[in-house]
């Protein structure tokens, strides 16, 4: 099973939306790590706002640079979406560096886990000491995709009436 982490690009336009649409589909009405595309139909302006976030010049006032990846197997099919928040402001104190969500059609295949892999080399090669990333108790393929990538648990929060989990992996 092969995995590559790409930026989008405008050519992705077609391919991303059909990907966001499998998602509501299924029922899920939210895209972690998707960077809001769950939120807005309009790819060049979602594109325009991932893009300009990647840059310490030009991310938006409200948030911190971030890379966001598409991941596509080896067909160049998206299967994937993860994004990589290099610090974390107040809001981000809970949720961390990192969200992700695998296309529902191709689940238990171990894409999350090797995404989630291959982002800790990025984020280790941008200089970053540890990744820290937070899940709701019961989502166990998450949980088991951070552990099996050397997640520790750290802490608790309450989220949206859930006990949520924060787990540290050390860079
Ligand atoms: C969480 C998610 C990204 C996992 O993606 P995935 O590609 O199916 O994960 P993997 O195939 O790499 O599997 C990771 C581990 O979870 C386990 N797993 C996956 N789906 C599972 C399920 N439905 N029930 C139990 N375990 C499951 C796998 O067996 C594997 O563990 P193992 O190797 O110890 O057996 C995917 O379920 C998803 O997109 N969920 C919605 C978004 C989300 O919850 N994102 C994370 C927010 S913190």
């Amino acid at each position: 099973m092969q995995i590559t982490l790409v930026r989008p690009e405008a050519a992705h336009r077609q391919q991303a939306l059909a990907f966001r649409q499998a998602f509501f589909d299924c029922g899920e009405t939210v895209i972690n790590g998707s960077e809001l595309l769950d939120q807005t139909e309009d790819y060049a302006q979602w594109l325009d706002a991932v893009t300009r976030n990647t840059d310490p010049e030009t991310v938006s006032p409200d948030w911190v640079v971030t890379d966001t990846f598409f991941a596509e197997d080896e067909s160049g099919r998206i299967v994937g979406i993860i994004d990589l928040r290099h610090t974390l402001n107040g809001f981000l104190r809970d949720f961390g560096h990192c969200g992700y969500s695998v296309l529902p059609s191709a689940r238990r295949q171990g894409y999350a886990t090797e995404m989630l892999r291959q982002i800790t080399e990025i984020a280790r090669a941008a200089g970053m000491p540890s990744l820290q990333l937070s899940v709701e108790r019961d989502n166990l393929p998450s949980v088991r995709t951070i552990i099996k990538n050397g997640g520790v648990y750290e802490r608790s929060f309450a989220f949206g009436g859930e006990q949520a989990d924060v787990y540290r992996i050390m860079l």
